[in-house]
C-alpha cells in the first residue's frame, strides 16, 4: 500500500489524494479532511457487481446502502433506518446485559463478546425462531463478516453463511431482506471491538470509541477514479464529534444502538467498570 506521509490540509480541493487510478492511496490524514471527503458526493463508495447468485454475498451487498450512492442509497438507507429505528436503545441494553450474565456461565469471555452483539441484534430484528437457530446464526454471522467488505479475502464459506443469514432474515429476495441480513454483517465486529477497546481502557464506550475507533479505516472512490483508504483513527479537536462511526450520507445510523449493546454487555461482564 502506497504511504505519502502528506499531511492533508483541512482546505479544500482534492489535490492532496491524488493518484495514479486504481492505486489505493493512504496518508496521514487531518480528521477535519477526512470528514470533508465523506461528505463530499463527488466520492463514491466501492461499486459491487449484482450477479451473484440470491442469498450469497455479493447478492447482498448489491442490495444494502453501504455500497450505493445516490438515490438507490436514500431509498436502502430508508429502509435500515426503519429497522434500526425499531430497536430501542435501553431494550438492547437490558437484552445484552441478560444474554452476557447466561452465557459467561458456559462460555470464554472473548466469545461471548463476540457472541452477545449478534444475538441481541437477531433476536429484536426477528431473525431467531423460524428455520434458523441461535447458534447456527451466529456461526455463519461470523463466517460471512469476515469477507463482507469486497476488498478482503472472499472465503469459500462465507456464501453459504450468508444464505443462513438471508433465510434467517425472511428467505424473500427484497432489498429489506438483505438489509436485515446485512446489520449482523455490518456491526457484529465493530461492537465487539468497541466492547474490547472499552474494557481494555476501562472506559464506558463512547470515550472508548472516540480514543480508539474500532473501525479504524474505511473506503471512496474519489472523482479520477482512485481508491483513497481514509483515516476513521485521525484525531479530532476538542468539541468535534470523533470519525468512529463515520460522516456524511453513510454516517454509521446504529450508533446509539451499538453504544447501548456495548455497555449491556459492559454492564455483566465480570469485573467491568465502565
Ligand atoms: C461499535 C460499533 C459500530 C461501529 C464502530 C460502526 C461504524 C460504522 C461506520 C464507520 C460506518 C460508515 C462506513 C462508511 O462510511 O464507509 C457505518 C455504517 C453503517 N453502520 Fe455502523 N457501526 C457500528 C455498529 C452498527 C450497528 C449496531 C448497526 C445496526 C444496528 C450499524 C449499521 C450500519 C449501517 C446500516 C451502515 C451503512 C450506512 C450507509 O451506508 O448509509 N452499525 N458504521
Amino acid at each position: 500500500m502506497h504511504q505519502t506521509g502528506l499531511d492533508l490540509p483541512a482546505s479544500t480541493g482534492v489535490e492532496p489524494f491524488a493518484c495514479e487510478a486504481r492505486r489505493v492511496e493512504q496518508t496521514t490524514q487531518s480528521s477535519v479532511r477526512v470528514r470533508a471527503v465523506l461528505g463530499d458526493p463527488r466520492y463514491h463508495v466501492p461499486t459491487v457487481p449484482d450477479d451473484s447468485p440470491p442469498g450469497t454475498l455479493g447478492w447482498i451487498r448489491a442490495r444494502i446502502p453501504r455500497f450505493a450512492d445516490g438515490a438507490e442509497h436514500d431509498r436502502r438507507r430508508a429502509l435500515a433506518e426503519r429497522l434500526i429505528g425499531g430497536l430501542e436503545p435501553d431494550h438492547l441494553r437490558w437484552l445484552a446485559a441478560q444474554r452476557t450474565r447466561a452465557l459467561s456461565r458456559s462460555m470464554p469471555e472473548e466469545r461471548v463478546v463476540e457472541a452477545v452483539p449478534v444475538l441481541v441484534l437477531a433476536e429484536t430484528l426477528g431473525m431467531l425462531g423460524g428455520g434458523v437457530d441461535a447458534p447456527g446464526l451466529l456461526e455463519a454471522t461470523l463466517c460471512a463478516a469476515r469477507s463482507y467488505l469486497p476488498h478482503l479475502p472472499q472465503e469459500p464459506a462465507a456464501d453459504e453463511a450468508a444464505t443462513v443469514l438471508v433465510e434467517a432474515a425472511r428467505g424473500a429476495t427484497d432489498e429489506e431482506t438483505a438489509i436485515r441480513a446485512s446489520l449482523l454483517l455490518q456491526s457484529c465486529l465493530a461492537t465487539a471491538n468497541l466492547v474490547r477497546n472499552a474494557r481494555r481502557v476501562r472506559r464506558s464506550p463512547a470515550d472508548a470509541a472516540r480514543s480508539d475507533p474500532p473501525v479504524r479505516s474505511t473506503r471512496r472512490i474519489g472523482p479520477d477514479g482512485e481508491t483513497l483508504e481514509l483515516d476513521l483513527t485521525a484525531p479530532v479537536a476538542g468539541g468535534d464529534p470523533s470519525l468512529a462511526f463515520g460522516a456524511g450520507a453513510h454516517a454509521c445510523p446504529g450508533q446509539a444502538q451499538a453504544l447501548a449493546i456495548a455497555s449491556g454487555i459492559l454492564d455483566s461482564l465480570p469485573g467491568s467498570d465502565q
